[in-house]
């Protein structure tokens, strides 16, 4: 009995130091004050487990990184994600540089993440970073091409890009918000 009681007891202070915590205003949200390196920790690891949990629920499909899917993913990466995870030959936007957690270049840091992975991140975003769910306000096909342009972006110089981004040779990937067909 004794040691229910402790146990409760344990609960209940915990409870009230959180609500004390929540109510005091001691935490300072300003974005451009770092995160503890705990902190910083714990929501990495939290996403990336959650999302390894989640991604096998999407289904590859046989075409995912077809040419025309690369060339109209280019453009639509260009509309919706270099403001904030920039493009090789773009500087530093002021929302990249005041984004807390910072939006990475995406350029650097593609090769740890499976199509399948991507997809889920692009489609479904990430809760308390500023990375929008985009499966929101696109469908599947468009959301493709974004990996399929993803998965080759390291390899793509700055002249190239400029190139893939501004070509006109098919009308899709400007950001023009229709519907979703999920
Ligand atoms: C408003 C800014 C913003 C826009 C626009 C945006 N993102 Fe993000 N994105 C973020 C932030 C912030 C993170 C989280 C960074 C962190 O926690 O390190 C993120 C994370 C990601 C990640 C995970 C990176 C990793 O290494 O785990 C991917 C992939 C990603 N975004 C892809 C995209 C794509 C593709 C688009 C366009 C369709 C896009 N983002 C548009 C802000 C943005």
């Amino acid at each position: 009995m004794t040691v229910l009681k402790t146990l409760i007891s344990v609960v209940v202070i915990a409870i009230v130091a959180l609500l004390i915590f929540v109510y005091s205003g001691v935490y300072n949200v300003a974005a451009d004050e770092p995160h503890l390196s705990v902190i910083r920790w714990a929501m990495e690891t939290t996403r990336s487990n959650s999302v390894k949990r989640r991604d096998d629920s999407v289904t590859l499909p046989a075409d995912w990184n077809s040419l025309q899917r690369v060339e109209q993913g280019a453009k639509s990466y260009a509309a919706m994600c270099q403001i904030c995870h920039l493009a090789p030959g773009v500087e530093p936007t002021a929302i990249h540089k005041g984004l807390n957690p910072r939006p990475p270049r995406l350029s650097e840091e593609m090769s740890h993440h499976s199509p399948e992975n991507l997809f889920w991140i692009v489609k479904h975003g990430i809760k308390m970073t500023g990375m929008p769910a985009w499966g929101v306000s696109h469908n599947d096909e468009e959301l493709w091409g974004i990996v399929a342009f993803l998965k080759k972006l390291p390899e793509v110089s700055a002249q190239e890009y400029k190139a893939m981004s501004q070509s006109t040779s098919s009308g899709h990937g400007q950001d023009h918000g229709h519907s979703s067909s999920k």
